[in-house]
Protein backbone atom coordinates (compact mmCIF):
# COMPACT_ATOMS: atom_id res chain seq x y z
CA UNK A 1 0.00 0.00 0.00
CA UNK A 2 0.99 3.80 -0.55
CA UNK A 3 2.70 5.00 2.64
CA UNK A 4 0.48 8.38 2.86
CA UNK A 5 2.17 8.85 6.08
CA UNK A 6 5.69 9.84 4.78
CA UNK A 7 6.77 13.41 4.78
CA UNK A 8 3.35 14.19 7.07
CA UNK A 9 2.96 15.92 10.37
CA UNK A 10 1.16 13.68 12.80
CA UNK A 11 -0.36 16.13 14.94
CA UNK A 12 -3.83 15.32 14.40
CA UNK A 13 -6.25 12.79 12.38
CA UNK A 14 -6.94 15.42 10.04
CA UNK A 15 -4.93 14.24 6.99
CA UNK A 16 -5.11 10.35 7.25
CA UNK A 17 -8.30 8.02 5.82
CA UNK A 18 -9.18 4.45 7.07
CA UNK A 19 -7.04 2.59 4.80
CA UNK A 20 -4.21 4.90 6.12
CA UNK A 21 -5.43 4.19 10.03
CA UNK A 22 -5.70 0.33 9.11
CA UNK A 23 -2.02 0.25 7.55
CA UNK A 24 -0.66 1.90 10.46
CA UNK A 25 -1.97 -0.71 13.14
CA UNK A 26 -0.71 -3.56 10.53
CA UNK A 27 2.65 -1.86 10.34
CA UNK A 28 2.55 -1.67 14.38
CA UNK A 29 1.73 -4.98 14.38
CA UNK A 30 4.64 -6.40 12.32
CA UNK A 31 7.19 -3.97 14.20
CA UNK A 32 5.54 -5.63 17.54
CA UNK A 33 6.05 -9.00 16.47
CA UNK A 34 9.32 -9.05 14.49
CA UNK A 35 10.93 -7.27 17.78
CA UNK A 36 9.60 -10.30 20.03
CA UNK A 37 11.29 -12.70 17.11
CA UNK A 38 14.60 -10.57 17.42
CA UNK A 39 14.23 -9.76 13.40
CA UNK A 40 13.65 -6.19 13.84
CA UNK A 41 14.67 -4.38 10.55
CA UNK A 42 16.42 -0.57 11.51
CA UNK A 43 14.86 1.66 9.62
CA UNK A 44 16.01 5.16 11.00
CA UNK A 45 19.77 4.67 11.25
CA UNK A 46 21.15 8.07 11.53
CA UNK A 47 18.44 10.03 12.40
CA UNK A 48 18.44 12.80 14.78
CA UNK A 49 15.31 13.14 16.96
CA UNK A 50 14.37 15.63 19.45
CA UNK A 51 11.95 15.35 22.08
CA UNK A 52 10.06 18.05 23.50
CA UNK A 53 8.40 18.05 26.57
CA UNK A 54 6.63 20.97 28.56
CA UNK A 55 4.57 18.59 30.43
CA UNK A 56 5.80 15.64 32.65
CA UNK A 57 5.23 12.08 30.69
CA UNK A 58 6.43 8.45 31.51
CA UNK A 59 4.96 6.35 29.08
CA UNK A 60 5.08 8.62 26.05
CA UNK A 61 8.99 9.45 26.66
CA UNK A 62 9.96 6.14 27.26
CA UNK A 63 8.16 4.82 24.09
CA UNK A 64 10.19 7.51 21.89
CA UNK A 65 13.60 6.92 23.56
CA UNK A 66 13.26 3.08 23.00
CA UNK A 67 11.59 2.94 19.60
CA UNK A 68 14.67 5.48 18.23
CA UNK A 69 17.36 3.58 20.18
CA UNK A 70 15.76 0.01 18.35
CA UNK A 71 15.72 1.49 15.19
CA UNK A 72 19.02 3.31 15.01
CA UNK A 73 18.02 7.19 15.92
CA UNK A 74 19.54 9.54 18.24
CA UNK A 75 17.75 11.50 20.44
CA UNK A 76 18.07 14.72 22.12
CA UNK A 77 15.66 14.95 25.60
CA UNK A 78 14.00 18.45 26.55
CA UNK A 79 11.98 18.39 29.56
CA UNK A 80 9.93 21.15 30.68
CA UNK A 81 12.53 23.74 31.87
CA UNK A 82 15.73 23.26 30.15
CA UNK A 83 15.35 25.21 26.59
CA UNK A 84 13.73 28.48 25.76
CA UNK A 85 11.05 27.82 23.93
CA UNK A 86 8.43 30.32 24.21
CA UNK A 87 9.95 32.02 26.69
CA UNK A 88 13.08 33.69 25.43
CA UNK A 89 12.79 32.09 22.11
CA UNK A 90 9.41 32.09 19.86
CA UNK A 91 8.69 28.71 18.79
CA UNK A 92 9.01 30.17 14.73
CA UNK A 93 12.46 30.35 15.51
CA UNK A 94 13.22 26.94 17.58
CA UNK A 95 11.35 25.68 14.67
CA UNK A 96 13.61 27.14 12.11
CA UNK A 97 16.67 25.88 14.11
CA UNK A 98 15.92 22.91 15.07
CA UNK A 99 14.95 21.88 10.95
CA UNK A 100 18.83 22.70 10.97
CA UNK A 101 20.14 19.75 12.75
CA UNK A 102 17.34 17.17 13.23
CA UNK A 103 15.20 14.79 10.66
CA UNK A 104 12.00 15.26 13.20
CA UNK A 105 10.35 16.88 16.36
CA UNK A 106 8.27 15.28 19.35
CA UNK A 107 6.12 17.97 21.17
CA UNK A 108 4.38 17.50 24.03
CA UNK A 109 2.63 20.49 25.67
CA UNK A 110 -0.17 22.83 26.55
CA UNK A 111 -2.14 24.79 23.67
CA UNK A 112 -2.32 22.89 20.21
CA UNK A 113 -1.99 26.24 18.32
CA UNK A 114 1.39 25.60 19.79
CA UNK A 115 2.82 22.79 17.79
CA UNK A 116 0.71 23.67 14.68
CA UNK A 117 2.37 26.87 14.66
CA UNK A 118 6.49 24.69 15.09
CA UNK A 119 4.86 22.23 12.05
CA UNK A 120 4.28 25.39 9.98
CA UNK A 121 7.82 27.25 10.37
CA UNK A 122 9.46 23.51 10.42
CA UNK A 123 11.26 21.66 7.03
CA UNK A 124 11.02 18.59 9.37
CA UNK A 125 8.67 16.49 10.86
CA UNK A 126 6.30 16.87 13.52
CA UNK A 127 4.69 14.88 15.84
CA UNK A 128 2.50 15.27 18.57
CA UNK A 129 3.05 13.66 21.96
CA UNK A 130 -0.02 15.59 23.42
CA UNK A 131 -1.47 19.24 23.80
CA UNK A 132 -4.63 20.29 25.49
CA UNK A 133 -6.61 18.83 22.43
CA UNK A 134 -5.37 16.32 21.12
CA UNK A 135 -3.50 12.45 21.72
CA UNK A 136 -3.08 11.16 18.65
CA UNK A 137 -0.25 8.78 19.11
CA UNK A 138 -2.42 7.33 22.37
CA UNK A 139 -5.54 5.82 20.22
CA UNK A 140 -3.33 4.47 18.23
CA UNK A 141 -1.97 2.15 20.76
CA UNK A 142 -5.67 1.91 21.33
CA UNK A 143 -6.61 0.50 18.35
CA UNK A 144 -3.79 -2.01 18.04
CA UNK A 145 -4.49 -3.13 21.43
CA UNK A 146 -8.75 -3.43 20.88
CA UNK A 147 -7.47 -5.69 17.40
CA UNK A 148 -5.35 -7.83 19.36
CA UNK A 149 -8.36 -8.97 21.50
CA UNK A 150 -10.91 -8.48 18.50
CA UNK A 151 -9.07 -9.71 15.84
CA UNK A 152 -11.88 -11.26 13.84
CA UNK A 153 -13.68 -7.95 14.28
CA UNK A 154 -13.64 -5.02 11.43
CA UNK A 155 -12.67 -1.52 13.08
CA UNK A 156 -16.11 -0.34 11.87
CA UNK A 157 -18.12 -3.08 13.94
CA UNK A 158 -15.50 -2.33 17.49
CA UNK A 159 -17.98 -0.16 19.58
CA UNK A 160 -16.65 1.28 22.61
CA UNK A 161 -18.10 3.33 25.57
CA UNK A 162 -15.90 6.80 26.77
CA UNK A 163 -16.92 7.30 30.05
CA UNK A 164 -16.04 10.24 32.54
CA UNK A 165 -14.36 13.61 31.48
CA UNK A 166 -15.80 14.22 27.63
CA UNK A 167 -14.20 17.81 27.33
CA UNK A 168 -10.17 16.30 26.92
CA UNK A 169 -7.43 15.65 24.67
CA UNK A 170 -7.89 11.80 24.91
CA UNK A 171 -11.72 12.06 23.76
CA UNK A 172 -11.13 14.86 20.99
CA UNK A 173 -8.81 11.92 19.68
CA UNK A 174 -10.93 9.17 19.90
CA UNK A 175 -13.94 11.31 18.43
CA UNK A 176 -11.49 12.05 14.88
CA UNK A 177 -10.77 8.66 15.21
CA UNK A 178 -14.65 7.46 14.84
CA UNK A 179 -15.30 9.77 12.18
CA UNK A 180 -12.77 8.42 10.28
CA UNK A 181 -12.45 4.69 10.89
CA UNK A 182 -16.60 4.13 11.86
CA UNK A 183 -16.14 2.89 14.80
CA UNK A 184 -18.56 3.25 17.51
CA UNK A 185 -18.20 5.07 20.08
CA UNK A 186 -20.80 6.13 23.63
CA UNK A 187 -19.55 9.30 25.45
CA UNK A 188 -21.19 9.03 28.75
CA UNK A 189 -21.05 11.96 31.11
CA UNK A 190 -23.22 14.41 32.47
CA UNK A 191 -25.11 17.11 30.97
CA UNK A 192 -22.97 19.91 31.91
CA UNK A 193 -19.82 18.48 29.99
CA UNK A 194 -21.46 17.69 26.53
CA UNK A 195 -21.06 21.48 25.10
CA UNK A 196 -17.98 20.53 23.05
CA UNK A 197 -19.06 17.06 22.25
CA UNK A 198 -22.06 18.04 20.87
CA UNK A 199 -20.34 19.91 18.07
CA UNK A 200 -17.73 17.61 17.70
CA UNK A 201 -20.13 14.53 17.59
CA UNK A 202 -20.60 12.74 14.33
CA UNK A 203 -22.99 9.68 13.21
CA UNK A 204 -20.76 6.91 14.61
CA UNK A 205 -21.14 8.53 18.49
CA UNK A 206 -24.15 8.04 20.95
CA UNK A 207 -23.83 10.75 23.59
CA UNK A 208 -25.62 9.66 26.56
CA UNK A 209 -25.93 10.50 30.41
CA UNK A 210 -27.01 6.80 31.52
CA UNK A 211 -24.45 4.57 32.06
CA UNK A 212 -26.37 1.85 31.53
CA UNK A 213 -27.34 2.90 28.30
CA UNK A 214 -23.80 3.62 27.28
CA UNK A 215 -22.27 0.40 28.55
CA UNK A 216 -24.83 -2.20 26.89
CA UNK A 217 -23.02 -4.43 25.06
CA UNK A 218 -19.78 -2.54 23.90
CA UNK A 219 -16.95 -4.22 23.63
CA UNK A 220 -15.02 -1.84 25.48
CA UNK A 221 -14.99 0.80 28.47
CA UNK A 222 -12.32 3.31 28.33
CA UNK A 223 -12.18 6.27 31.02
CA UNK A 224 -9.03 8.34 31.39
CA UNK A 225 -8.05 10.83 34.76
CA UNK A 226 -10.55 13.38 35.21
CA UNK A 227 -8.18 16.24 35.69
CA UNK A 228 -5.75 17.03 32.96
CA UNK A 229 -2.44 17.73 32.55
CA UNK A 230 -2.71 21.37 32.43
CA UNK A 231 -5.68 22.28 34.54
CA UNK A 232 -5.71 24.00 37.74
CA UNK A 233 -5.73 21.45 41.09
CA UNK A 234 -8.76 23.47 42.54
CA UNK A 235 -10.88 21.89 39.53
CA UNK A 236 -10.71 18.63 41.20
CA UNK A 237 -13.43 19.87 43.68
CA UNK A 238 -15.80 20.73 41.02
CA UNK A 239 -14.94 17.50 38.60
CA UNK A 240 -15.57 15.07 41.52
CA UNK A 241 -19.06 16.84 42.50
CA UNK A 242 -19.89 16.23 38.51
CA UNK A 243 -18.48 12.88 37.78
CA UNK A 244 -18.41 11.19 41.39
CA UNK A 245 -20.97 9.00 39.87
CA UNK A 246 -19.34 8.00 36.28
CA UNK A 247 -16.06 5.97 37.96
CA UNK A 248 -15.95 2.68 36.35
CA UNK A 249 -16.71 0.09 39.30
CA UNK A 250 -17.27 -3.17 38.86
CA UNK A 251 -21.29 -2.17 38.41
CA UNK A 252 -20.31 -0.53 35.44
CA UNK A 253 -18.48 -3.84 33.88
CA UNK A 254 -21.78 -5.44 35.19
CA UNK A 255 -24.08 -3.13 33.10
CA UNK A 256 -22.19 -3.56 29.80
CA UNK A 257 -23.66 -7.10 29.76
CA UNK A 258 -20.54 -8.27 27.69
CA UNK A 259 -18.80 -11.16 29.68
CA UNK A 260 -15.99 -9.93 28.01
CA UNK A 261 -16.11 -6.45 28.13
CA UNK A 262 -12.45 -5.00 28.64
CA UNK A 263 -11.10 -2.15 30.61
CA UNK A 264 -8.75 0.72 29.05
CA UNK A 265 -7.09 3.43 30.34
CA UNK A 266 -4.28 5.45 28.77
CA UNK A 267 -2.93 6.08 32.17
CA UNK A 268 -1.16 7.64 34.55
CA UNK A 269 -4.50 6.14 36.68
CA UNK A 270 -5.91 7.21 40.30
CA UNK A 271 -7.00 4.21 41.45
CA UNK A 272 -5.66 3.63 44.55
CA UNK A 273 -3.85 5.41 47.11
CA UNK A 274 -0.55 4.85 46.09
CA UNK A 275 -0.01 7.92 44.77
CA UNK A 276 0.33 11.50 46.40
CA UNK A 277 -2.36 12.85 44.47
CA UNK A 278 -4.72 9.63 44.97
CA UNK A 279 -3.89 9.63 48.44
CA UNK A 280 -5.15 13.10 48.88
CA UNK A 281 -8.20 13.19 47.06
CA UNK A 282 -9.27 9.61 48.49
CA UNK A 283 -8.90 10.94 51.85
CA UNK A 284 -10.72 13.57 51.28
CA UNK A 285 -13.71 12.27 49.11
CA UNK A 286 -14.14 9.12 50.93
CA UNK A 287 -17.40 8.04 49.23
CA UNK A 288 -15.14 7.37 45.58
CA UNK A 289 -14.23 3.81 47.67
CA UNK A 290 -10.69 3.97 46.84
CA UNK A 291 -10.59 4.62 43.39
CA UNK A 292 -10.89 8.01 41.45
CA UNK A 293 -12.19 7.27 37.89
CA UNK A 294 -11.72 3.31 38.24
CA UNK A 295 -11.41 1.48 41.09
CA UNK A 296 -8.31 -0.35 42.27
CA UNK A 297 -10.65 -3.64 41.91
CA UNK A 298 -11.50 -2.74 38.10
CA UNK A 299 -8.05 -1.54 37.10
CA UNK A 300 -6.47 -4.97 38.33
CA UNK A 301 -8.83 -7.18 37.00
CA UNK A 302 -8.42 -9.59 34.27
CA UNK A 303 -10.60 -7.56 32.21
CA UNK A 304 -8.13 -4.58 32.60
CA UNK A 305 -5.76 -4.25 29.21
CA UNK A 306 -4.26 -0.95 30.79
CA UNK A 307 -0.70 -2.76 30.38
CA UNK A 308 -0.97 -4.22 27.00
CA UNK A 309 -2.10 -0.44 26.02
CA UNK A 310 0.77 0.85 27.70
CA UNK A 311 2.86 -1.58 25.78
CA UNK A 312 1.57 -0.53 22.28
CA UNK A 313 2.69 2.66 22.43
CA UNK A 314 6.22 1.63 22.14
CA UNK A 315 5.32 -0.72 18.99
CA UNK A 316 3.02 2.36 17.19
CA UNK A 317 4.84 5.21 18.13
CA UNK A 318 8.00 3.01 15.99
CA UNK A 319 5.12 2.99 13.02
CA UNK A 320 4.77 6.45 13.03
CA UNK A 321 8.38 7.52 13.38
CA UNK A 322 9.20 4.97 10.04
CA UNK A 323 6.37 5.64 8.19
CA UNK A 324 6.62 9.60 8.65
CA UNK A 325 10.33 9.89 8.09
CA UNK A 326 10.58 6.83 5.76
CA UNK A 327 9.32 6.47 1.95
CA UNK A 328 9.44 2.80 1.07
CA UNK A 329 8.32 0.46 4.15
CA UNK A 330 8.38 -3.04 3.01
CA UNK A 331 6.56 -5.56 5.16
N1 LIG B 1 -0.59 7.82 28.26
C1 LIG B 1 0.42 8.69 28.28
O1 LIG B 1 0.58 9.54 27.40
O2 LIG B 1 1.26 8.53 29.33
P1 LIG B 1 2.41 9.53 29.77
O3 LIG B 1 1.77 10.81 30.22
O4 LIG B 1 3.12 8.80 30.87
O5 LIG B 1 3.32 9.77 28.59
N1 LIG C 1 -6.00 13.61 29.51
C1 LIG C 1 -4.73 13.30 30.10
C2 LIG C 1 -4.00 12.27 29.31
C3 LIG C 1 -2.71 11.79 29.91
C4 LIG C 1 -2.00 10.81 29.05
C5 LIG C 1 -3.90 14.57 30.25
O1 LIG C 1 -3.86 15.36 29.29
O2 LIG C 1 -3.29 14.75 31.30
Amino acid sequence: MNNNFYKKNFLNFSLFNKEDIEFLIKFSSHLKKTRKEKKEKKYLKNKNIILIFEKESTRTRCAFEVAAFEQGANTTYIGPKDSHIGYKESFKDTAKFLSKIYHAIQYRGHEHEKIEELAKYSDITVWNGLTNKFHPTQIIADLLTMKENLPEKKIENISCAYIGDINNNICNSILEISKITGMKINLISPKKYWFQCKRKKNNNVFLTENIAKGVKDVDFIYTDIWLSMGETETSWEEKIKFLKNYQVNKNVLKLSQNKEIKFLHCLPSLHDKNTIIGKKILNEYKFLNNGVEVTNEVFESKNSLVFEQAENRLHTIKAIMILTLIKNVQF
